[in-house]
């Protein structure tokens, strides 16, 4: 009960600012379909999904200050809007640990020997379309490093910890948390060693 009075206020507390972003599967632009696989530029990649665009500015900062490739997932059943209308269907998603399909799943992941994986917090955990990409590949000898944006940090270390245990033979190294905010990301990129 408890949980669930907080769910609802952090909803209340970030749905009108997700409210005004435009940043959903179904709005995405041209420019962007281009940027639905990973080019194969770097050995770093960032993966995340975004339905509002808050993951997303915290990926492309990553991506600026490393020079990684980006690749954003995209649900084959797009989220409605910000992903509030859909809070149902994703609670269902996230509470019974289902694997809703990706549209758009790269062939390999090869050339990439550092993966940084983002998400929101999507009631309680990763939004579940990163727990089935995250299946759907061998991370053996990779390094993996989680990072979430959020609406509080109640649930931030279930998140990250979700992530890891999908991608159980990997290194791990530590994660990143935000509710919107991309000015400590080079601060932490240099803490792990990523960027001097
Ligand atoms: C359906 C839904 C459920 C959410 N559940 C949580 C949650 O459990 N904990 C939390 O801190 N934030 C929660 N949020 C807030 C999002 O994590 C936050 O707004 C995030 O930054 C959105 O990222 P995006 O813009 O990349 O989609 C939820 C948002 C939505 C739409």
């Amino acid at each position: 009960m408890k949980n669930f009075i907080l769910t609802l206020l952090i909803m209340l507390v970030t749905c009108p600012m997700s409210a005004c972003s435009d940043d959903s599967n179904n709005n995405i632009t041209e420019e962007e379909q281009t940027d639905q696989q990973p080019d194969g530029n770097s050995n770093i990649l960032v993966v995340y999904f975004s339905q509002s665009g808050t993951t997303r500015g915290v990926a492309e900062r990553i991506a600026e200050l490393t020079g990684a490739d980006t690749y954003r997932i995209l649900a084959a059943d797009p989220y409605e809007g910000d992903g509030y209308p859909d809070s149902d269907r994703i609670q269902d998603e996230a509470y019974n640990d289902r694997r809703p399909g990706v549209a758009n799943l790269p062939e390999n992941l090869d050339n990439y020997d550092t993966i940084f994986v983002g998400t929101p917090i999507w009631w309680h955990y990763p939004a579940m379309v990163v727990c089935t990409f995250l299946d759907n590949y061998d991370f053996k000898g990779k390094t993996i490093i989680p990072f979430c944006t959020y609406g509080a940090t109640t649930w931030m270390p279930q998140t990250i910890d979700k992530i890891k245990e999908l991608t159980p033979e990997s290194t791990h190294l530590k994660e990143f948390g935000s509710s919107g905010s991309t000015t400590n990301v080079e601060p932490w990129l240099k803490e792990i060693g990523i960027i001097n």
